[in-house]
Parts: C-alpha cells; sequence; structure tokens
C-alpha cells in the first residue's frame, strides 16, 4: 500500500501530527510519504499513486486553511477527472480552545462541516467518517494533552476501515 499524508501547518504542529501518524504507519511493506502541501504539487501526489490518503492543518479566521483547501480540492478534482477512486481516506484538523470570547463563526464546532465539505470531494472506498478535530493553546500551541490518544485512535480507525 502506499500512504500519502499531506498537511498545512503555520506553528508546526499539523507537522508534528502528520509526522506522527506517518511514523506509526511505517513498516515493512507500505510506502508512506508525508508532505508539507506547499512541498508536493497536487500532479506529483497523482503520480505517487496513493492507496491512501490523510491530511490535515489548521483552521484560520473560521475556515478551512487556505493552503490545504486548494491542495485537497485540486487533488480530489485530479482524481476525480481521471475516474480514480482511492482506497482509504481520513482528515484531520487542528484549532484554538473555545473561550466565551471566541466569536461563535471561528468555533470548531461551526467550521467542522466546512472541513467536511472538503472531505467530501475526496474520491474514496472507504472514508473515515468526520473530522479527527485536536486543540492548540493559543495560537501557536502546544498541542492539548491527549493529542496522541486522539490521533492513535484516527489511526487504528483508518487503519481497521
Ligand atoms: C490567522 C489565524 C487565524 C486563526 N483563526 C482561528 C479560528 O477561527 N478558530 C480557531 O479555533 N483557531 C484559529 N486559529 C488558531 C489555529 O487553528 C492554530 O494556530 C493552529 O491550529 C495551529 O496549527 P499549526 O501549528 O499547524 O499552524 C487561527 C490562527 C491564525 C494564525
Amino acid at each position: 500500500m502506499k500512504i500519502l499524508i499531506v498537511y498545512d501547518t503555520k506553528y508546526g504542529n499539523n507537522k508534528q501530527i502528520a509526522e506522527f501518524i506517518a511514523e506509526k504507519l511505517r513498516n515493512a511493506t507500505d510506502e508512506v510519504r508525508v508532505h508539507y502541501a506547499k512541498d508536493i504539487s497536487h500532479k506529483q501526489a497523482f503520480e505517487f499513486h496513493p492507496d491512501i490518503f490523510l491530511f490535515g492543518g489548521p483552521i484560520r479566521a473560521g475556515m478551512v486553511s487556505f493552503t490545504i483547501k486548494r491542495w485537497a480540492s485540486h487533488f480530489a478534482g485530479l482524481l476525480t477527472k481521471n475516474g480514480i477512486t482511492l482506497a482509504k481516506a481520513a482528515v484531520w484538523a487542528t484549532h484554538g480552545v473555545f473561550t466565551s470570547d471566541t466569536p461563535e463563526r471561528f468555533a470548531w464546532k461551526n467550521v467542522a462541516r466546512k472541513w467536511e465539505a472538503l472531505f467530501g470531494k475526496v474520491p474514496a472506498s472507504k472514508k473515515l467518517p468526520g473530522v479527527t478535530d485536536v486543540s492548540v493553546g493559543g495560537m501557536e500551541g502546544p498541542l492539548e494533552v491527549d493529542w496522541q490518544v486522539k490521533i492513535n485512535e484516527f489511526i487504528a480507525k483508518v487503519t481497521n476501515l
């Protein structure tokens, strides 16, 4: 199996998640590639012919980060245009902690559907339902205390899809 993991990041938290996933999935038989979205074109990703596609990134101003939104949309479009259906796909996202000062439109609960809409474009036979979300303290992190537990569950669910 070929596994492609693509992320966006500003402060490094999503890089940490993506590399953690890659490390856990690496074994003798699978080929795992992990890339910052700006370091791989969707055409290069297409030519890799992944079986499994995992992607994630931060929410920004109540939206999916622009970089991962554009990247995943283009990649999904390329797959669809060529009639390719991946074996499996899953998505995660990071966001700040909701407080009484957080405007509603910036809250994860209101942004999750935008990630789901993006994920909906990805053609895959088996898709992990929903979006696995991890919060970060402040803007720059660190990741929430239980992030490795959450991401291990994410990995286990993807493996068992
Ligand atoms: C310009 C900007 C806008 C942000 N907007 C939101 C937001 O609307 N809601 C939220 O929960 N977090 C928001 N955040 C926090 C980011 O989600 C957080 O910095 C990110 O998840 C950290 O991941 P990274 O280290 O991979 O960049 C924002 C961060 C920045 C820099």
